[in-house]
């Protein structure tokens, strides 16, 4: 599932304040090389976790790039973000074998756990859920992954329990 943007009531949240400053290297490194595209947007993305629309109009004006194109790019592919995420992103395997040792609970505690919907993001900014495709350790099903750690042989009580403990290390 795509993350789903968050609603926000006025342009300053719409378009939050980032260092364009940071794109330069990025710039600087793809200006005029051929089939830049993808690797300017992954390199964006890499900076901010997303890329902010004003980074589209930066690189619109540094390297010419078409408005166009990057935000057909951008919304094509799911790898692609165009709104903040959470500084832990949950990834809970909905494949096959997930699906058949019942990662839809998975989904259902976290949601309870976070207090938001799949696709979301809590509004303290520390969680984003979402659901993926196999993230390939089937026989650890099912399975979730936050950021590089992988979490498997899940119920949704052990689910919460991992939400918990990493909210109880962001408090320390
Ligand atoms: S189906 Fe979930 S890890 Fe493969």
């Amino acid at each position: 599932m795509r993350i789903a943007r968050k609603k926000v009531s006025n342009q300053t949240a719409e378009m939050p304040e980032v260092d364009l400053s940071l794109i330069n290297p990025l710039v600087e490194k793809y200006r005029d090389k051929k089939g830049n595209l993808i690797p300017v947007l992954q390199g964006v993305q890499g900076i901010y976790g997303y890329i902010p629309k004003l980074a589209f109009q930066k690189l619109n004006e540094d390297m010419g790039l078409r408005l166009s194109d990057m935000y057909g790019v951008a919304t094509f592919y799911a790898q692609f973000r165009l709104s903040p995420v959470g500084k832990h992103i949950i990834k809970v395997c909905h494949g096959t074998a997930c699906h058949v040792q019942s990662a839809s609970k998975i989904t259902d505690a976290l949601e309870k756990e976070l207090g938001i919907k799949d696709g979301h993001t809590t509004e303290d900014n520390l969680f984003t859920l979402e659901s993926v495709a196999c993230l390939g350790c089937c026989s650890l099903a099912p399975v979730m992954m936050i950021g590089d750690e992988t979490f498997g042989s899940l119920n949704a009580k052990k689910a919460a329990r991992v939400i918990k403990d990493i909210r109880r290390k962001e408090a320390l």
